[in-house]
């Protein structure tokens, strides 16, 4: 392994320094109408590391997980985890970062309220915690205010396993004093986090467990292959059925993170609509879904290369399309800001419903300031086409409507200025620079 010098790991892990905070006061500036052309490397995906380094608690073994995204999701579950006795080290390779985790003096007790309320993810603690130590005491975990966000199903399931939970005083109480016992669970609907915690709890409790209507999503999977390689049994990754058989002892692991899907989709629209060429090395066609089809009638190229895929607009230029959000392998929720970004300069007009997240439009008026014709009628955006946007000051409000006024800014006339920074820095991994050196015009202030 090639280790660089510490100062390249604190470039592309900067939390790491112990005087690093994240500075909620910088704006981005972006001046539009470059056609952007280069390579993009595709990270490590964003909803995969989370549930990886959480499965890393499991084991007082080493895991070893490679191709991290350098994200403040990534920075703020470290803390989380620094914090409940896991010792991290970090490194560079030329392939990117990889953290190597020891949870062998885990101690379950006191974890950081602000921390968890700012990270969904935390509330993936609660399996994994159960299960290695048989106790977990949650604050109810925070995150993008994107939509009600309920935790039951994550709940309903461990209660079925033989936890015992109360909730109180914002705080989540679960203790499983007999241990986890493997369970039937149907879960009512697909739930990504719900399927990752209940696989957690059950690669450790007794017997078998079989969730029912289990999320299918890429990231599910990446879970099931690291588990799998700390010596854990499940069947049916990536389908609606599967099948743990708990108890094994884990042993460590090395594993690679899966590519990320969503940082692929919204750079295919940042080639598109800025009209240029971009290698998305690393990025996995298949992992896009209804997406890629949808792209495709949208006027989105994507070809499939030896390391990646090639993104550029299709001669034909930009047309309107409907689009509804579904759980993998249907149009992905995470890409529907960004493609509405995408669509507001299409031909014609567009239709978006999203089914899974009531709040998921606060992009809407952000787009609207820079020209965009959009109108909303319950939980669907009606899109006509503009012949072109212009810059504004915009305000993040959650990791993807940041992604899309990115977008936006790209194409517009003149400089956007971005704020509310954090929810960008959440999710995409060093987005700036990667724009940057594919010729955009977006500098951090
Ligand atoms: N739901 C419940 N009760 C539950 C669990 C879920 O009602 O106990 C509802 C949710 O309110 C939502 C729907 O079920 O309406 C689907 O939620 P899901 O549990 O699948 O989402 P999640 O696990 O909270 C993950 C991603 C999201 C992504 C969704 C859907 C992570 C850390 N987050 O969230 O990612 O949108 O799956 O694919 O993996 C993002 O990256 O921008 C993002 C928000």
């Amino acid at each position: 392994m090639t280790v660089l010098p510490s100062s390249s790991l604190q470039a592309a892990a900067p939390w790491l320094r112990a005087d690093w905070r994240p500075d909620s006061g910088q704006v981005l500036a972006v001046r539009g109408g470059r056609p952007l052309e280069g390579v993009y490397p595709i990270s490590g995906a964003k909803n995969a590391i989370l549930p990886l380094m959480i499965s890393a608690l499991l084991t007082p073994h080493l895991v070893t997980l490679r191709n991290v995204p350098a994200s403040l999701d990534v920075a703020v579950l470290s803390a989380l985890l620094r914090r409940l006795g896991t010792e991290m080290h970090w490194s560079t390779t030329a392939s990117g970062l990889s953290v190597t985790l020891s949870a062998d003096r885990l101690q379950p007790g006191s974890i950081d309220g602000e921390l968890v309320s700012r990270m969904r993810a935390s509330v993936l603690l609660l399996g994994a915690l159960l299960a290695r130590c048989g106790e977990a005491r949650l604050p109810m975990p925070g995150g993008d205010a994107i939509g009600l966000r309920g935790i039951d199903f994550h709940l309903a399931g461990l209660r079925a396993m033989g936890a015992e939970i109360e909730l109180a005083s914002g705080l989540i109480e679960a203790r499983a004093p007999q241990g986890l016992k493997g369970a039937e669970i149907l879960l009512p609907l697909p739930s990504v986090g719900a399927t990752e915690n209940l696989m957690l709890a059950a690669v450790a409790a007794s017997g078998t467990t079989v969730i029912r209507n289990a999320a299918r999503e890429p990231e599910i999977v990446d879970l099931a292959h690291c588990l799998g390689a700390m010596g854990a049994k499940i069947v049916g990754a990536g389908s609606h059925v599967l099948t743990i058989e708990g108890g094994a002892a884990l042993t460590g692991a090395v594993h690679d993170v899966v590519p990320d899907r969503i940082e692929l989709g919204t750079l295919a629209c940042v080639a598109a609509v800025t009209d240029g060429e971009i290698l998305l090395r690393h990025g996995r066609a298949a992992h896009l879904g209804a997406a890629l089809s949808a792209f495709q009638a949208a006027g989105v190229d994507l070809c499939e290369e030896a390391d990646g895929l090639r993104a550029r607009r299709s001669a034909d230029g930009l047309t309107g399309i409907d689009v509804v959000t579904q759980p993998y392998p249907g149009f992905a929720t995470d890409l529907q800001a960004p493609t509405m970004a995408l669509l507001t300069l299409a031909k014609g007009a567009s239709a978006i419903t999203e089914t899974l997240f009531e709040q998921r439009f606060l992009h809407v008026g952000e787009l609207r300031r820079m020209g965009a014709d959009i109108a909303v009628h319950g939980r669907t955006a009606r899109v006509r086409g503009v012949a072109g946007l212009h810059g504004a000051t915009v305000a993040c409000t959650d990791v993807r409507a940041a992604a899309a006024l990115v977008i936006a800014g790209l194409a517009a006339d003149g400089e956007t200025v971005l704020t509310g920074l954090d929810h960008l820095d959440r999710g995409y991994d060093r987005i700036v620079d990667k724009l940057a050196a594919c010729g955009a015009d977006i500098v951090r202030r």
